[in-house]
């Protein structure tokens, strides 16, 4: 079977290949590190060899979980932020019917998201929604005390209690936190809701191949043993031991801390199927959280292409030079839709008629690509033969591994995120959260004196 390919030939015009083989021995370094659990942030290395870990067993619970609730629901709300939501949605977007919310066709139950905003409009619609319909809800917090998921999981938590009785919404609760720790492992013991445990090795934005991004993938109808397969090849494809020319992720690293060494500070990865809007938003918080700190860091934009191309195209093709791109480009379709030919052709295209729309986005891939590289935007390809569970998880796993060798290629700590906590302590203190007294008093002083 193919795999997930990399191809750096068009960073070789900006980069050297002798600067990109120096990379050899340093990733090799890195990877040793990691694997031996030596480096920066080592206590979260759960995820490292999670696929070739994962027991039939845990995969059986999980299934089982999701084959029951799934006979008594049509929709499952998945309460989560950052880690705790991307990578099952970029999963089930990048599998699912486009249309699937519209259809109502579809024997599992339509997977929706909440507690990722504090959106008064978006909750409020939100129990629209769900007020005919029969639901459950999977809440996930490895913390336990994220203000999003918390606040949305309250409201969330009564609707479904009002609606069935405090019985039977237990039985619809699923939580997925830590085992030991938070508001959200409490309120689950007390309430009786079934649980899955997050591992305290695993930081959220690693954790899609835990329950936390499995049991939504499953209960979308999606083969997560497909998707854990996937991502355990992968895992084999990236051991240490394995060369450098012949590790994607060692490459894939090589080649960005390369050219974001040159100059370019901001990657854009870039896709031609609209249900990878997602995946590049998983990909941002994996790599955004993980290299931007220290004033360091290569800045994580996406773009869904040719859409994009009507917009970000012009900037992209003329705009400052700081920019790189990275294009995950799927090999095959999953359908197959013709051009028609007309008799008139009064809309002159009948030149591509006979063609498959692919085909032409393969065109239009291929032709951006190279002026996007004449326009002096380094590219960085990635080949995925197909959109199916098996490649997705092979690609998730690949960015996760090359995300941990670029973090200690910047000599930073991929597995924290200090700085998120700046605006959570802000919106503390504005709230007057216990506890927070004397940073509230400086707050609204600090306000009063600037107006606001
Ligand atoms: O990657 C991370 O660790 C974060 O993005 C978290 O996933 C996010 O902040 C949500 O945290 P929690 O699962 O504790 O609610």
């Amino acid at each position: 079977m193919d795999n997930l390919d990399l191809n750096i030939d068009n960073v070789y015009p900006f980069v050297s290949k002798e600067t990109i083989d120096e990379y050899d021995e340093l990733t090799s370094y890195h990877i040793r590190h990691l694997h031996q659990r030596t480096g920066r942030g080592s206590n979260f290395l759960g995820w490292l060899d999670l696929p070739s870990g994962i027991t039939d067993e845990s995969l059986v619970e999980i299934e089982e979980v999701a084959v029951e609730l799934g006979k008594k629901i049509d929709v499952m709300v998945v309460v989560g932020i950052g880690g705790s939501y991307l990578g099952s949605k970029a999963v089930i977007d990048a599998l699912s019917h486009s249309f699937s919310l519209c259809m109502n066709s579809s024997s599992y139950p339509s997977v929706i998201f909440a507690g990722q905003n504090i959106s008064e409009d978006y909750t409020s619609e939100l129990i629209d929604f769900l007020d005919n319909r029969s639901y459950a809800i999977i809440v996930i917090s490895k913390s336990g005390t994220t203000t999003e998921p918390a606040i949305a999981f309250r409201i969330l938590r009564k609707h479904l209690e009002d609606k069935y009785g405090e019985q039977e919404a237990a039985k619809r609760i699923i939580a997925i936190t830590s085992a030991d720790r938070g508001a959200l492992r409490k309120l689950a013991d007390d309430r009786g809701y079934r649980s899955f445990t997050i591992p305290d090795d695993v930081g959220g934005r690693y954790s899609v191949l835990t329950p936390v991004g499995l049991l939504p993938i499953v209960q979308a109808g999606f083969d997560i043993r497909q998707f854990v397969a996937g991502a355990a090849k992968m895992e084999e494809m990236t051991r240490p031991g394995i060369s450098f020319h012949d590790n994607p992720s060692a490459m894939y690293a090589a080649a960005r801390n390369a050219l974001y060494r040159q100059s370019p500070k901001t990657e854009i990865l870039a896709s031609y199927h609209p249900k990878l809007v997602y995946l590049a938003e998983w990909w941002k918080q994996l790599y955004g959280e993980s290299e931007g700190k220290e004033k360091k860091g290569i800045f994580p934009a996406s773009v869904n292409f040719t859409a994009d191309l009507h917009s970000m195209g012009q900037y992209i093709q003329e705009g400052q030079r700081n920019l790189f791109e990275t294009v995950i480009s799927v090999r095959k379709p999953s359908r197959n839709v013709e051009i028609p030919r007309e008799k008139d052709d009064d809309d002159e295209l009948n030149y591509i008629a006979g063609k498959r729309i692919d085909e032409v986005n393969k065109m239009a891939e291929l032709g951006t690509m190279l002026a996007h590289v004449d326009g002096g935007v380094p590219n960085i390809l990635i080949n995925l033969p197909e959109l199916n569970e098996y490649f997705l998880g092979q690609l998730m796993y690949f960015f996760e591994k090359a995300c941990a060798i670029s973090g200690y290629l910047m000599n930073v700590n991929p597995f924290d995120q200090p700085g998120v906590e700046a605006y959570k302590n802000n919106m503390f203190a504005l709230l007057k959260k216990p506890g927070f007294e004397e940073e509230s008093e400086l707050i609204y002083k600090r306000l009063k004196s600037q107006n606001l």
